[in-house]
This record gives C-alpha cells, sequence and structure tokens, in this order.
C-alpha cells in the first residue's frame, strides 16, 4: 500500500519563504519576518524554529495543560496506522477534492492551504506530493496547524518544504483571507476563526465520519453500537458557510494485526476508557474486517465582515461528538 512519507515530493511553490506573507504574531497580530532561526515581528516578539523545523506560536494562555493535543503515544499510533495506507483511500479522495477546489478558484499568483489539526502530517505531505501531478498552477504554499507540539515534530520529517506551526485552531496565526482552501481532517474545528482566515472564494473542506464509520470495532467495545450522527455538526458551520458538496467513500477494511488494532484504538477515543483486558480481547480479534465511512464535505465561506478572533473553548466543534476522530474522550460514544 502507498505509504504517506513524501518528503521527497513536494511542491516547489511551498517554500518556507512564502509563509513571511501571511504568518502573524499571535501576541500583536503584526506579520512575522522569518529570520534565520527564528520568527520575529516589528514590535519583537520571537519565536525559535525548533530543531526540527516546526514553530511554536501557541500562546502560553491559550495552553490548557502542559502538554497540549495528542500526546505522544497518539501520534505515534496513527503514524503507523496511516504508514500502513489503511487510509490512503481517504487521502487520494482529499487530493481530488481539495484539487479540484483550486483548480475552480480564479488564478492567483500566490496560493495557500492550511491543514488545521494536521495530526502527524500524514493528509497534507500526501496532498503536497499528489499536487506536483494534478493540473494545479501555480502550486500553492503549505501550512500544517496542530496544537500538539509531538504532531508537528513528527510532521517535519514527511516534509521540510510544509510550513508546520503549533498553533490552535481557535486562533490561527495566520492573515485574514490570506487562505485559498482550508482543510480538517478528523479534527476540531472552528467555524468563525475559519472564515476569518479564508479569501471570501476560498474552500473550507471538512473530513468526518459516516454512520457506519469502524463499525465493527466499536461492536466488539461497545454493548450498544450507535450509529456516527455526521449531521448534527453541520449547524455549527451554518452562520459562517454555505455547503457546496459532499463525497462519501466507503471500503471494507482489514486490520492485519493485533498491534495495528491497538493503534487504531490508541489513535481514537475508543481506546481510552477500555481497561487492559478488554483492550486484549479487543486486540485478539485480528484480522479484523471492518468498514470505513467518511464523508469529505466542501463549503464557501458566507460574506460579510471577518469575525475577529476570540480564543475560547466554546469556538471550537467536532464532527460528530462520539467521532472515533473527536481528539477528548466523547460524552458518550
Ligand atoms: C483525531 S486527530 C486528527 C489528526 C489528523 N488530521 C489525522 O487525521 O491524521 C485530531 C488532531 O487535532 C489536534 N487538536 C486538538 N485540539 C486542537 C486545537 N484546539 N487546535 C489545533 N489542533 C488541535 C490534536 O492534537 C490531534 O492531532
Ligand atoms: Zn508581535
Amino acid at each position: 500500500m502507498t505509504t504517506g512519507n513524501a518528503s521527497d515530493d513536494v511542491p516547489a511553490g511551498s517554500t518556507p519563504a512564502a509563509a513571511d506573507c501571511i504568518l502573524r504574531c499571535p501576541y500583536c497580530r503584526e506579520a512575522l519576518q522569518r529570520q534565520e532561526r527564528a520568527y520575529r515581528c516589528p514590535s519583537g516578539h520571537s519565536f525559535d524554529i525548533a530543531r526540527q523545523g516546526y514553530v511554536n506560536l501557541l500562546p502560553a494562555a491559550q495552553r490548557r495543560s502542559k502538554d497540549p493535543g495528542d500526546n505522544r503515544d497518539m501520534i505515534l499510533a496513527r503514524r503507523r496506522f496511516l504508514e500502513s495506507g489503511f487510509y490512503a483511500p481517504i487521502s487520494d479522495a482529499i487530493n481530488g477534492v481539495v484539487a479540484a477546489a483550486l483548480s475552480g478558484a480564479p488564478h492567483r499568483p500566490a496560493r495557500n492551504v492550511l491543514d488545521a489539526g494536521a495530526g502527524e502530517g500524514y493528509y497534507l505531505a500526501r496532498l503536497g506530493a499528489a499536487l506536483t501531478s494534478l493540473p494545479v498552477a501555480p502550486l500553492p504554499a503549505l501550512y500544517g496547524v496542530d496544537i500538539s507540539r509531538h504532531g508537528m515534530q513528527y510532521a517535519t520529517h514527511r516534509s521540510k518544504a510544509i510550513t508546520w506551526l503549533v498553533a490552535s485552531v481557535v486562533d490561527l496565526p495566520v492573515a485574514s483571507a490570506s487562505l485559498d482552501v482550508v482543510l480538517s481532517v478528523f479534527a476540531p474545528f472552528a467555524p468563525a476563526e475559519f472564515r476569518r482566515v479564508l479569501r471570501p472564494d476560498g474552500a473550507l473542506v471538512v473530513v468526518g465520519p459516516g454512520p457506519h464509520h469502524l463499525y465493527a470495532l466499536r461492536q466488539q467495545i461497545y454493548a450498544e453500537v450507535t450509529p456516527h450522527e455526521p449531521e448534527q455538526f453541520l449547524p455549527t458551520l451554518a452562520p459562517s458557510f454555505t455547503p457546496l458538496s459532499e463525497r462519501r467513500l466507503g471500503y471494507e477494511l482489514t486490520v492485519t494485526t493485533g498491534e495495528q488494532i491497538g493503534d487504531l484504538l490508541t489513535m481514537t477515543p475508543f481506546g481510552w476508557n477500555i481497561d487492559q483486558a478488554r483492550r486484549a480481547a479487543v486486540e485478539a480479534t485480528a484480522p479484523l474486517r471492518t468498514a470505513v465511512d467518511v464523508a469529505i464535505r466542501l463549503f464557501r465561506p458566507i460574506a460579510g465582515p471577518a469575525e475577529p478572533v476570540r480564543p475560547s473553548r466554546r469556538a471550537l466543534t467536532r464532527p460528530s461528538p462520539a467521532s472515533p476522530a473527536a481528539c477528548r474522550p466523547p460524552a458518550t460514544p
């Protein structure tokens, strides 16, 4: 199966220099300029570029814990699982939707795509690689944002040409109306903030679970399995976005080994509340056949003044509270 390692195959337009144009200081909102080992704003705020190549632009006040977002174990489990190619069809379908959105947009000399909640970079790195062989010109500069520094550390291994940023989706450190596409894959999203950063003719691509996603896996965990209700997040987007299209993708997945089932549990909320004995029993069901059922939805921002940035927990939305992709334990999966 295809792996997600795209480090040698990245769009030429996605250079760190391009990042200078749209990155904004998280404290004063002025433009950030890249210097050799740091980004600086005119007011003197400075952000070191980590040894691995990502930049931490998350203000301390926005950290709700010492180590926000997915922890290292979750990031590594997701990385191993995705590297096995199990979700490559999802990634391929996303690439087609984003490429079509870029091709249909008016020509611009420079374009920007941001993955909000990029995890360890699998989808964005594969998008960067795919765009080089698709009729998309000019190639966009790519930005990956995640609140997990572990995610961004591992993402830098996937591509050095993508700008990887530790930041929150509720307060993106980019200029208003600067992005052509915002991508949100199984991640929390912030509708008002996404509208602020998108150009008026930009596109929001939201990927989340359909009703049957990983159904057989969930049957191994819960006495009663309720289908996901992907529609329930749509009203939260309504004040900021108009739905344009939806693509459903479904296929059967065989998770071959117990270790891979373990990784799937660790990277989803399913594994967070089960005890060791139950986890071992679920892993022992390998090989496990289960459904993949996802929806890729395309939205257009609703015209109007961009709303001010007000970072708050309430600004966060998740594709579905029962989503296997949600980042914190769901109330009742
Ligand atoms: C289920 S994972 C999906 C990651 C990636 N899109 C993928 O599908 O491989 C959700 C990601 O959202 C990140 N996250 C959670 N809250 C966030 C926030 N407020 N801002 C940015 N990222 C956040 C987590 O750290 C995690 O990497
Ligand atoms: Zn500043």
